[in-house]
């Protein structure tokens, strides 16, 4: 099938190419030549595994093209997806909605005067498609069909999706939209395929984000729990997990969620929660926020503890700064967070991160001489470092855990003084079996 994709960040650049090796024939669109010309030479514009291949592929067989021409976009498809960002407003939590307008806006005012269909994957408000779908003229539809993709699994995610989730407009048009997209769709096998109304399509993206970072700020809310009366989260948090009603995802205590999505969409889902006057629903999810954003004040806390009140002058090393390990996104990312806590408080921050391209990777000469060491994200190769190297390099073996992700009776055997989160802190010679047994 013909299609076109409008926005091509992460989520479109890798919905465009995931179509395309489904054998549809795909034109994405963006406002940026730059991203333009490098996805055409099969470049992403976002560091997520196997999609520069599956461009390629696709430009190759001649099924997969971008431009910056909404012209050449409405002549290409009569299906249209909406990929477009839906960042955090400037000076509210509602979501600014400005790029879903415009494209919107732009590509109907070029299409001819056939049938087309529009497909919302982009996460806006509740009410947002049946908007848009008031303003259109009849000959064209409005469906949204949210992503559930996770950095670093955008493909698998796309093309091995746990569900399919459809809202169709109310419309003559409803039905014949629906049956176009499971079309689309067709060859990714038996997948759970949900149709259901514009509104309840919006929130279900909305409401699966604000879950799971309530699944995130739970478990540290009982971390804090655990560090008062001496429990500990790890074992707390596996035990929990094997609940088949729980789970065990989302439940890794630490220093708590960011990244482009999960607290802009919570914070989106409260905005909108007050304005339709759901009180309760609006306390809860603020609630969330808030845990969520208190993570980063306690490791600044524990930090500044461990430096005997001050960081002032003091040699940290922070390793970690994109919001999670596999990404060099930093929006959002509580490791920045912490990073410029400790700089405002005259600490002298070395940062060490694998792939954010302001920082170094050199975690050798990161270490070398740190008077406190913090774990901001955890990345395989901070997990995997050797202790007894790490500790001939620093100048005090005191590591702060903010993702319990360290072998505990490895670092403390080592001779570190190890503080996590959740759990009592540790220094050399104190290991006892539930601490061990959970550590890795
Ligand atoms: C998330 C959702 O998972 C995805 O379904 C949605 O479409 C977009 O938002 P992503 O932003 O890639 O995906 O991040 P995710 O892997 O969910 O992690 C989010 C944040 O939570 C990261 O900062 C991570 O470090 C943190 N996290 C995750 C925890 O602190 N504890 C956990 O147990 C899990």
């Amino acid at each position: 099938m013909k299609i076109t994709v409008l926005g091509t960040g992460y989520l479109g650049a890798t919905h465009a190419a995931c179509l395309t090796s489904l054998g549809h024939d795909v034109l994405g669109v963006d406002i940026d030549p730059v991203r333009v010309d490098s996805l055409n030479n099969g470049h992403s514009p976002v560091l997520e595994p196997g999609l520069d291949d599956l461009l390629t592929a696709g430009l190759q067989a001649g099924r997969l093209r971008f431009t910056t021409s909404v012209t050449e976009a409405a002549d290409h498809a009569r299906v249209h997806f909406l990929c477009v960002g839906t960042p955090q407003s400037a000076d509210s939590w509602e979501m600014d909605l400005s790029a879903v307008d415009s494209a919107v806006d732009e590509l109907v005012a070029h299409l001819d005067h056939g049938d087309h269909l529009i497909v919302g994957k982009s996460t806006v408000p509740a009410g947002t498609a049946q908007g848009l779908q008031e303003r259109m003229p009849e000959r064209v539809a409005v469906c949204w069909n949210p992503e559930f993709l996770r950095e670093g699994h955008g493909i698998a995610d796309t093309l091995q999706p746990d569900r399919i989730v459809l809202g169709i407009p109310d419309t003559g048009a409803g039905p014949a939209a629906g049956e176009t997209v499971r079309e689309i769709y067709a060859d990714l096998g038996e997948v759970p395929f949900l149709v259901t109304d514009l509104t309840t399509a919006e929130l279900v993206k909305v409401s699966a984000n604000a879950f799971l970072a309530t699944k995130i700020s739970f478990i540290n809310a009982v971390a804090d729990l655990c560090e008062a009366t001496g429990g500990d989260v790890s074992v707390l948090s596996t035990a929990l997990g094997l609940d088949p009603r729980i789970g065990p995802g989302a439940l890794s205590a630490g220093l708590g969620f960011g990244g482009g999505c999960l607290p802009k969409d919570l914070r989106g889902l409260t905005a909108r929660a007050e304005q339709v006057d759901a009180r309760q629903a609006a306390d809860l999810f603020r609630a969330v926020d808030a845990e969520n954003m208190h993570r980063r004040d306690r490791l600044v806390d524990q930090v500044t503890d461990a430096c005997g009140g001050s960081v002032s002058d003091r040699r940290i090393t922070v390793l970690g700064a994109s919001f999670k390990p596999g990404s060099d996104d930093i929006r959002d990312s509580p490791a920045m967070t912490v990073i410029g806590d400790l700089e405002d408080a005259g600490g002298l921050v070395t940062v060490c991160d694998p792939a954010v391209p302001a920082y170094s990777r050199d975690l050798s000469g990161a270490l070398r001489g740190a008077e406190v060491t913090v774990i901001a994200t955890d990345w395989p190769e901070f997990r995997d470092l050797d202790p007894v190297a790490a500790c001939d390099l620093v100048a005090v073996p005191t590591v702060v855990d903010g993702r319990n992700c360290l072998p505990v009776a490895r670092w403390t055997d080592a001779g570190w003084d190890y503080r996590g989160t959740g759990r009592r802190a540790q220094s050399s010679g104190w290991n006892p079996a539930s601490t061990a047994s959970t550590a890795n």
